[in-house]
């Protein structure tokens, strides 16, 4: 088997969630381990992304603000970002490779178009091509209070196959830092997608 047939390809969408830091620490962690990345970022994730990170997170400069916090690993992977609006881009396929898909942060209008079926953009139609091809979706919610109907709409995906994977991070590993808590999650979502990491000490 090649190197490039040996490598792992995991969609990863950002929607307009609070919680921009999840999406760049499990995009650069994906990366350090040369995984490739189909990327997708709705229009509110982008704003996320900026209102949240700054304008050196802007998605044009992406690869650069994640290689400036997280260092050059992330260069062994690499990236191919497509817009919400391309419902004929790869991951809008069943008959594509892309092995598992995550989506961090997760919006309450996202989730209730997944557990919908409504694929209204890439996001949706990737996230309902996972479900319906049997594949792995790892959904990370982010929002509180919630209402009845998003409840409902997570105990769907849930119900179609999906992991719901709420951005609680825990504290038992007594954080000390942002960073301290979005590498608790993106270790979550490695340990989901099957990569070994020391993101968060083991729990003793
Ligand atoms: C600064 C900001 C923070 C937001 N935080 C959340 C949030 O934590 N959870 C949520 O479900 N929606 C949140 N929203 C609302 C969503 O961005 C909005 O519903 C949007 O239409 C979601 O679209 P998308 O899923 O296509 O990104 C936020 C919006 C803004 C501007």
């Amino acid at each position: 088997m090649s190197a490039e047939t040996a490598r792992r390809t995991v969609a990863v969408a950002v929607t307009g969630a609070s919680g921009a830091i999840y999406a760049t620490r499990t995009l650069a962690a994906l990366l350090e381990r040369g995984c490739h990345v189909e990327l997708v970022i709705s229009d509110y994730g982008r704003r996320l992304l900026r209102d949240e990170l700054g304008e050196a997170a802007a998605v044009d400069k992406l690869a650069e603000y994640l290689a400036s916090q997280y260092g050059d690993a992330i260069r062994n992977g690499t990236f191919t970002l497509y817009s919400n609006r391309d419902l004929g881009a790869k991951i809008a396929s069943g008959s594509q490779n892309c092995e598992a898909m995550v989506i961090v942060p997760c919006s309450m209008k996202s989730l209730a178009g997944i557990a919908h079926g409504l694929s209204r953009n890439l996001v949706e139609r990737a996230a309902d091509v996972m479900l319906k091809e049997r594949r792995t979706l790892i959904i990370v919610p982010r929002e509180t209070p919630m209402s009845l109907p998003q409840l409902r709409n997570m105990t769907l995906c849930a119900e179609a196959g999906a992991m719901i994977m709420p951005a609680m991070p825990a504290f038992y590993q007594m954080p000390k830092t942002l960073d301290d808590l979005a590498d608790f999650m993106a270790g979550k979502i490695l340990s989901a997608l099957g990569f070994p990491h020391d993101l968060y000490p083991a729990w003793k």
